[in-house]
């Protein structure tokens, strides 16, 4: 268990529930821009400022899953940017390949374009809204989340703080993996240079076949990353309901997951992202401390957390870069 003299320090005055939304009012901006000879549609969520005061924000570039529409995430992205973040979601190619390295490489031509281009196209939209790209957060969903540790592992994209999986999914089995791999099978061999969190789902392994097979998933990306690296578990729902209701009610039927309403795990998985965001690129490790010890108190049923290493106190961090 991490009971650090940090949360003790941090949480003296308290912090309100990352299941909460964040201080932050959020503002939708849907915009396509041609990024590298393609034209690719953004979902944006950018948190508003009050008055004329211009405010800088770290971005969050977020891969959606496998056939999914980066729209069915709005409920997640929208409480992530609401702790004070500027989520980018690129609608990528539809893949009629199983082989992930051309999306992978389709990723990692974002950064770049933000790099370039994200404050001159927010300050049509949202001119007091400006983003602070020395801090880049990468998250995705299920075959998004190989994306990001993909992207990662690839070491050509500059400031990258952190990565997060949500139910991160390598392939269809033990042993068949897709192309590039990701996992090697070897405890504590994927070493990114910075902290990671994954977030699993109970069910995701069950089902025929199941959307995230056993060995191929979250317990097995927690097993190959080296620490500092954090798991959550939510026993009772599934590999896709970190999606939206209503519109994306579709993405319920390939896989086993909760009967209900999803709109707890959306708020778990946008919360526990938003606790990690604000500990690892926010420097503010109340809320993260807090999810980790309460865990019993999540909108969603969770096993016991797991750590590899603790939360680093520098907050500098960043995936080195390889030479071309
Ligand atoms: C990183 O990605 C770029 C663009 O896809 C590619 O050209 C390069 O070979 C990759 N480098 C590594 C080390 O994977
Ligand atoms: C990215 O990080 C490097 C080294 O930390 C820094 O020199 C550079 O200014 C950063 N880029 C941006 C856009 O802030
Ligand atoms: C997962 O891997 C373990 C150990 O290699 C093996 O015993 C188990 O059968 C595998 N599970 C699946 C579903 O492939
Ligand atoms: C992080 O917060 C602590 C105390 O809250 C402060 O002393 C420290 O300077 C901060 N670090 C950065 C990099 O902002």
């Amino acid at each position: 268990m991490m009971i650090s003299f940090n949360f003790f320090f941090t949480c003296l005055d308290g912090c309100t529930s990352a299941y909460d939304n964040g201080p932050y009012t959020v503002q939708n901006v849907p915009l396509t821009v041609p990024i590298a000879q393609s034209l690719r549609f953004l979902w944006i969520a950018v948190p508003t400022v009050e008055g004329d005061v211009e405010e800088k924000f770290p971005v969050v570039q977020f891969q959606h899953g496998f056939l999914i529409m980066n729209t069915c995430y709005s409920q997640i992205i929208s409480h992530i940017a609401s702790y004070g973040f500027i989520v980018v979601a690129p609608q990528m190619d539809p893949i009629i390949s199983v082989d992930a390295t051309k999306e992978i490489s389709d990723a990692i031509d974002v950064p770049f374009w933000l790099q370039a281009n994200l404050e001159s196209t927010l300050s049509l939209e949202v001119p007091e809204t400006k983003p602070d790209l020395s801090k880049l957060a990468l998250v995705g969903h299920s075959r998004g989340g190989k994306v990001v540790f993909g992207m990662g592992k690839n070491g050509t994209i500059p400031n990258v703080s952190t990565i997060v999986g949500l139910d991160p999914v390598d392939g269809d089995a033990n042993g068949n993996q897709t192309p590039p791999g990701i996992l090697t099978f070897s405890e504590n061999s994927l070493n990114l240079g910075v902290p990671t969190l994954i977030v699993g789902s109970g069910l995701g392994p069950f089902g025929f076949p199941p959307c995230a097979p056993e060995n191929v998933s979250h317990e097995q990306f927690f097993f190959d990353l080296s620490e500092p690296v954090f798991q959550f578990v939510a026993k009772d729902y599934g590999h896709n309901d970190f999606l939206d209701d209503v519109v994306c009610e579709l993405t319920r039927l390939p896989c086993p997951g909760t009967l209900g309403s999803r709109m707890p795990m959306q708020l778990f998985s946008g919360g526990v992202v938003a606790a990690f965001l604000q500990a690892i690129v926010g420097n503010n490790t109340c809320f993260f401390n807090d999810v980790f010890i309460n865990y019993e108190s999540a909108p969603v049923s969770l096993e016991v957390p797991q750590q590899k290493g603790e939360l680093p106190q520098n907050h500098n961090l960043q995936v080195p870069l390889k030479d071309e």
